[in-house]
């Protein structure tokens, strides 16, 4: 164990599920609550937002940051995945986190990478990301479970940026009926729209200067929703991101809950419109809730 300390706060960092156990018991027994935020690190603002909610409504903010291979479908991307382990301290300090795991991969995983989570997500994970980053998501459901395992938090906050794994996440949940309050956060943007992703700095200036484009976009189709069908919304943004410089993958107007495509805004009570587009090697993915009732 590791202590840290600023004006704000004291942070444990640990390094073994053994050690953060015999901590978080303590804090268990003080009638303390545990708030928790899994993350990959190289944080942000986005990222810090998580953590200070957590801080502001639980006694024990524990922060997770672990670069998840099982859930890499391309090394490369794993390879090249940003670690700024200084940095990150720096802001956890700032965000008045209690505990930091930093875990190796054994540590996770200790009997190997093989998922032994037998989980139906039912469509969730066959459109958008599930499309283009086979089996990703069972290795975000597998980091998750075994996190949650080590942890027992009492709240999980995770962010709006990535809807459909919070949508995926909240679907484990309630099918294994884990007992720890899900919370979703709003996605941190640069002042020029952009939403913060530790990615973001692997961006050229002339690729970060496109950026500004996708959230113009999603925020386009929603101010023309009441005029146009999701159809056409959805060949309208295709469009516009088709620039040079920039690839759409996917524009998917889709039902907040079951993450099915639309055909008409009436009868859904969340909708939400969920993008990711190619900037040269850099995949950014963003979406903006259109309706929520
Ligand atoms: P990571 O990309 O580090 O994100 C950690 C958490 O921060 C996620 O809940 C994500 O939605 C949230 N987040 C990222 N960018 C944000 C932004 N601009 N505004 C608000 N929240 C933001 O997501 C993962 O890691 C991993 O898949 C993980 C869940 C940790 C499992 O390995």
């Amino acid at each position: 164990m590791i202590r840290f300390r600023n004006q704000l706060t004291t942070m444990y960092l640990f390094k073994t599920t053994t050690d953060l156990s015999r901590h978080l018991e303590k804090v268990r027994r003080a009638g303390k609550t545990i708030g928790f935020v899994p993350t990959m690190g190289a944080l942000h603002e986005g990222h810090a937002s998580l953590l200070r909610q957590s801080a502001e409504e639980t006694n024990c903010t524990v922060c997770s940051i672990f670069v998840n291979p099982t859930q890499f479908n391309e090394t490369t991307d794993l390879v090249k995945y940003p670690r700024t382990p200084e940095k990150d301290i720096a802001l956890l300090l700032d965000t008045g986190c209690s505990v930091l795991f930093m875990p190796d991969v054994v540590e996770v995983y200790p009997s190997g990478q093989q998922s032994s989570l037998h989980l139906d997500f039912g469509y969730l994970d066959q459109p958008m990301e599930g499309a283009y980053r086979p089996g990703h998501f069972v290795g975000v459901a597998q980091v998750v479970k075994r996190l949650l395992d080590i942890v027992q938090p009492d709240e999980l906050f995770m962010g709006q940026k990535d809807f459909q794994q919070f949508a995926i996440v909240r679907h484990m949940l309630t099918e294994m009926a884990l007992p720890v309050n899900l919370k979703m956060c709003f996605t941190v943007r640069e002042t020029d729209g952009l939403a913060m992703s530790s990615r973001n700095m692997h961006l050229t200036p002339a690729q970060r200067a496109l950026g500004p484009l996708i959230y113009q976009v999603l925020s386009q189709a929603k101010a023309n929703m009441h005029d146009q069908l999701p159809a056409a919304l959805k060949l309208t943004a295709m469009k516009l991101l088709s620039v040079p410089g920039m690839e759409p993958e996917y524009f998917e107007i889709v039902d907040g809950r079951t993450l099915q495509p639309i055909t008409i805004f009436e009868g859904h009570d969340m909708v939400v419109a969920c993008t990711a587009v190619r900037v040269g090697d850099v995949r950014l993915i963003d979406n903006l809730i259109m309706k929520m009732s």
